[in-house]
């Protein structure tokens, strides 16, 4: 017989601090499990405006910048690592478009929708790609350990 192997991926998920404080943790650990992830990590932390900078250092040119630093920074966020095949697409399907007033029409059923208020207040973030998740995941949880697997010789 075949057995094909299924590749697995990891994505950098975090329940932003208006979904945390809203109470969103548990609606939204559910559309993710039963979406196939495997949740593989998770750390509540508060992010101070040094770390969110980092973290969000591809808009700091942006004019939103200086809001959404201030907005990230306003409670605790929920960072995990979100494990299945494909994760980082299937992870971003599921949250919807970054405007979380237009997901209530275009993708009323995406998590967006569901707890999000607008461009800015939107709830979630989901990795762009994987090597954003790569360096996501090492910003929350610090470089992935080498692991030796040794097998005995036959
Ligand atoms: P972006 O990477 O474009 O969106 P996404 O989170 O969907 O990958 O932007 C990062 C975050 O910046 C976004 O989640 C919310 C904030 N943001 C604003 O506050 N205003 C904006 O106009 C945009 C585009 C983003
Ligand atoms: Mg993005």
């Amino acid at each position: 017989y075949r057995c094909e192997a299924v590749e697995m991926e990891r994505t950098l998920a975090m329940i932003k601090p208006d979904g945390l404080s809203g109470k969103y943790t548990e609606a939204i650990k559910e559309v993710i499990l039963d979406s196939g992830f495997h949740i593989v990590k998770e750390t509540e932390v508060q992010l101070d405006a040094e770390r969110a900078s980092v973290f969000y250092a591809e808009h700091s040119q942006r004019s939103f910048f200086d809001s959404l630093v201030k907005y990230i920074t306003s409670g605790p966020v929920l960072a995990m690592v979100l494990e299945r095949p494909d994760a980082v697409a299937q992870w971003r399907t599921l949250i919807g478009p970054t405007d979380a007033k237009k997901a209530k029409t275009s993708h009323p059923n995406s998590i967006r929708a569901m707890c999000g208020l607008d461009s800015e207040k939107n709830c979630v973030h989901g990795s762009d790609s994987p090597e954003s998740a790569d360096r996501e995941i090492s910003f929350f949880f610090g470089e992935a350990e080498s692991v030796t697997v040794e097998h005995d010789e036959l």
